[in-house]
């Protein structure tokens, strides 16, 4: 089975207009076949991001959504107005927001029907921190994310979903899952995947790896079997690594 690659910039809290602006116009040089490739920049970002990328093949996501239509919910942006701007699709679950803003599995499961209601598709982070993994419990923790997350969705509904595999440890720290520690997990997903929505399902879904990715190391990571591309922090912010990375998933 050929699933074509996918790269995401996840610009995080970097970028102001300025500095968003010039990123794009590098941005709008990069010409690939054979990667999907999206950029997450901030909520303040999106709208004129979407609008300069608007005849270029990239797609401009958001990094978070609530999961309430509107109300008295201050700070927070939700799915219509996402879709308002031509946003159609959004993470959810980064670990950075589980960790920092206390997002729990019950308020991403939310999260992820507002999502699927309004029709928006969705990359959907999981990972594991280094306790869990010197602990031998990665792979339970892995597994009742995606359960407590996203398997209660309507199979018909899958194919709006994109997984994140992103284990904690490896984010923004340099350090990378060795290869047959992303190999290993991302079967491990496509099992799960497979044992809950079937074989055609499981081979179809896109299983990203994200963790210190960078040109140095794409290359072998996006080789591996199980791995559809990847989810880009610090190496999407400047248009020469973010590029190379897009090329090392296009060969
Ligand atoms: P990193 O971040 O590439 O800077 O490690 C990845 C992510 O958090 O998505």
């Amino acid at each position: 089975m050929k699933r074509k690659k996918v790269v995401a910039g996840n610009w995080k809290m970097n970028m102001n207009l300025e500095e968003s602006k010039k990123l794009i116009s590098e941005l709008m040089q990069i010409n690939v076949e054979n990667v999907d490739v999206k950029i997450a920049p901030s909520f303040t970002n999106l709208f004129h991001s979407n609008i300069m990328l608007d005849s270029s093949s990239i797609e401009v996501i958001s990094q978070d959504m609530h999961h309430e239509q509107k109300g008295a919910f201050t700070g927070e942006i939700s799915a219509e107005m996402l879709l308002g701007i031509g946003i159609k699709t959004s993470i959810i679950g980064h670990s950075e927001r589980r960790k920092y803003f206390g997002e729990t599995d019950l308020i991403l499961s939310k999260k992820v029907n507002s999502a699927i209601e309004n029709k928006m598709k969705i990359v959907f982070c999981i990972g594991e921190e280094l306790m869990d993994r010197n602990n031998n419990n990665h792979f339970d923790i892995i597994e009742s994310q995606l359960r407590n997350g996203i398997f209660h969705i309507e199979s018909s509904q899958f194919k709006n979903i994109i997984i994140a595999y992103e284990p904690v440890w490896a984010i923004g720290t340099g350090m990378t899952a060795n290869s047959d520690q992303i190999q290993e997990m991302h079967q491990f997903i496509r099992d799960l995947v497979n044992s809950k929505f079937g074989n055609e399902i499981s081979q179809n879904i896109k299983i990203l790896y994200g963790g210190s990715v960078k040109p140095s190391n794409a290359k072998e990571i996006f080789s591996l079997k199980d791995i559809d591309g990847g989810l880009i922090g610090g190496a999407s912010l400047n248009f020469s690594d973010f590029n190379s990375i897009v090329e090392a998933a296009n060969e």
